[in-house]
């Protein structure tokens, strides 16, 4: 069994790396932001309020990367985009106007072709959306599949129990996921819930059913009952992740395992390929893992990759790390200076939560804040005791490094009340730096009976090249522990 592990821009990765008919089972879950109002959406009106659809059009902007997108199919050359789907994004452009949710259609649409292609004759998609776009998806879908021969099999409904606001229309309690099959002869296994006491006793007396109009209602037995138990609907009741689930990661996209058990069990068997273009904190792979399947995880940020690693090691073992197949993070100088360096906007500061994330073994949390302390872009907590921690904080440079920062770097870590720093940079750095973080001192670990620099100064090189790693007893269940305390503190705030 294999596990391979792309980091990177699945539009790339789908083209140069995954060839044709080669994956049984495809779900993607890609991401959108649909708090977003959808008149806005849908009217693409100019005057939005800004605060409110900031993350939506920071994700699906109409853009260059959305025009060149509307381009290459329009243009269509070599024939790789189906008719209907060029006919039907030219169609949507009056309609939709050129803005978020034409954007992000043109990039599933890119995607999902892609994926089309790399789906053996009897494999299976899923796609993972909601009711604001699922309309327009469902158009795109049908447009990429049928003509292929191609079919669409169902519309799952999933459904769960959250709060979710006091909106002047109903509560908003489902997802939808969309099941296509390549060809006509597709891979299927039934899935059945064990029997209750009801659904025996409804076989067993037959049920109430109202056939065509006019017609007399009469017992007739329930079909959706056999000897395996109840066949599974469309109609998915599962619990959505709660603060408190042992499988809640902290990552805000996080689907259940239980809903990719239901898709991996009914659409491959062991030994099949499964793979996830938009992977996030990796369900499918990790159930996929589970289940005996190989697997393919594509994923654009590093801290996805870095949760995943996380998470299989603390499931599978630290052993499950020298199987995995990894693609597109940086081994070398060159491939870090490329990260560095990149300039596609989506991937900022990308160079430095893979600093961070590398250096500390996937223990560290990316700071994501945009206030005060924007220096800093990762922290840590360390054992100091049976029940006390310390603070490490780290800033990654990618250039121009100079004396001054070690200051900074100091003034940083008074304010944050951290025990340690430490500099992440991708240049040499300067002999008077050196000096400057010695001069800062030592901490003397009393349990480790050890002293660590109080500002440690790490070379990318001694990373991608050295392996060195922070090798400090980090302690992230306290850091598991508090996240768990915020987001109940927050769903409390929200009514649950
Ligand atoms: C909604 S999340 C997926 C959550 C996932 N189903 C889970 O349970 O963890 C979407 C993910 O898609 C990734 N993503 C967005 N655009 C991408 C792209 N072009 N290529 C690869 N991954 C992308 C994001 O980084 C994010 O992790």
């Amino acid at each position: 069994m294999t596990g391979k592990l792309y980091y990177g821009d699945n539009i790339d990765i789908l083209r140069k790396k995954i060839r044709d008919e080669t994956i049984d089972l495809c779900y993607i879950d890609p991401p959108f932001n649909s708090k977003r109002n959808y008149n806005q959406i849908y009217n693409n009106i100019g005057e939005e309020d800004k605060a409110q659809s900031h993350a939506f059009t920071d994700t699906w902007l109409w853009d260059s990367r959305a025009i060149a997108g509307y381009d290459e199919i329009i243009a269509n050359d070599n024939g790789r985009f189906t008719a209907q789907l060029v006919d039907l994004i030219k169609g949507l452009r009056p309609v939709l106007g050129a803005g978020s949710l034409l954007a992000y259609l043109i990039s599933i649409a890119l995607r999902v072709t892609e994926i089309q292609r790399v789906l053996k004759p009897a494999g299976s998609f899923y796609l993972h959306c909601d009711p604001t776009a699922s309309h327009y998806l469902k158009l795109v879908l049908d447009a990429v599949f049928c003509p292929h021969g191609g079919d669409f099999k169902n519309e799952i409904v999933w459904h769960y129990r959250r709060w979710t606001g006091r909106a002047k229309k109903f509560q908003e309690l489902h997802d939808i996921v969309f099941f296509y099959t390549k060809s006509a002869d597709y891979k299927f296994n039934a899935l059945y819930t064990p029997y209750t006491e009801g659904s025996k006793a409804r076989k067993e007396q037959g049920v109430l059913h109202r056939f065509k109009d006019g017609e007399e209602p009469h017992l007739v037995s329930d079909k959706s009952v056999d000897e395996k138990g109840v066949r599974e609907n469309d109609v998915w009741q599962i619990p959505f992740i709660a603060p408190s689930a042992k499988e809640r990661l902290g990552y805000p996209t996080q689907k259940p395992e239980a809903l990719l058990e239901r898709i991996i069990a009914a659409c491959s068997n062991e030994g099949d390929v499964v793979m996830d273009a938009y992977c996030g904190c990796g369900t499918t792979v990790a159930v996929a893992q589970r289940l005996k399947r190989n697997w393919i995880g594509i994923d654009i940020t590093y801290q996805s990759i870095s949760v995943i690693l996380k998470r299989l090691e603390d499931t599978f073992g630290k052993n499950i790390l020298n199987k995995i197949i990894t693609d597109g993070i940086p081994k070398d100088m060159k491939s870090a200076e490329a990260l560095a360096h990149k300039k596609d906007d989506r991937l900022r500061k990308e160079f430095e939560k893979w600093a961070v994330l590398t250096y500390t073994n996937n223990r560290a949390i990316i700071n994501e804040k945009k206030g005060g302390d924007k220096g800093i872009d990762g922290i840590t907590y360390f054992k100091t005791g049976k029940e006390d921690n310390a603070k490490i904080i780290f800033q990654v440079k990618s250039g121009g490094v100079k004396r001054g920062d070690i200051a900074t770097l100091r003034g940083d870590m008074a304010r944050e009340k951290a025990a340690l720093a430490c500099l992440i940079t991708l240049e040499e750095p300067t002999r008077n730096m050196i000096q400057e973080a010695k001069d800062a001192g030592q901490f003397r670990h009393k349990d480790m009976g050890r002293s660590y620099d109080v500002i440690s100064i790490v070379t990318v090189k001694e990373i991608v090249e050295d392996g060195k790693r922070l090798d400090i007893p980090m302690s992230l269940e306290v850091l598991k522990a508090a996240q768990k305390v915020e987001d109940s503190k927050q769903m409390s705030l929200l009514g649950e």
